[in-house]
């Protein structure tokens, strides 16, 4: 095997590593509404930079301003950013389940 066979097989297993260590780390969070169409939404445009956040992760008047922001990481992604309706059930689904309106430990 030479020096750059090598190297390829380790990448391959790096990226192998990553994609198993992110697996791992979605089965600890909950999210609520589970398999509701908002829920999914959520998880399919919110997983693919990150693991999604569990909607407690902020108070519901910090949601707008974290979309805002990852608007811009999509854009800067060159991504299509989301359009206003994806937003607002998005941002709907957040807030109904934020810290604030059901504080959970
Ligand atoms: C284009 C890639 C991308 C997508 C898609 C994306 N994010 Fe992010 N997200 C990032 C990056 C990069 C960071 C770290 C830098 C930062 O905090 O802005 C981050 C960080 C975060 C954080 C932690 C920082 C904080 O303020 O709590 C939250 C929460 C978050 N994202 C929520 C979301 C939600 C909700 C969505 C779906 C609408 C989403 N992200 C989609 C790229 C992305």
């Amino acid at each position: 095997m030479t020096a750059v066979q090598m190297m390829r097989n380790l990448s391959g297993l790096g990226l192998l590593v990553m994609i198993t260590a992110c697996d791992t780390s979605t089965e600890n969070i909950e999210y609520p509404e589970a398999g509701s169409p908002a829920a999914k939404l959520f998880l399919e445009k919110c997983s693919f930079c990150h693991v999604a956040p569990a909607p407690t992760a902020h108070a519901a008047r910090v949601w707008p301003g974290v979309l805002q922001r990852m608007q811009m990481r999509m854009k800067a992604k060159g991504m299509p950013s989301l359009n206003n309706r994806t937003l607002a059930d998005i941002l709907d689904y957040l807030q109904r389940n934020a810290a604030e309106l059901e504080p959970k430990k």
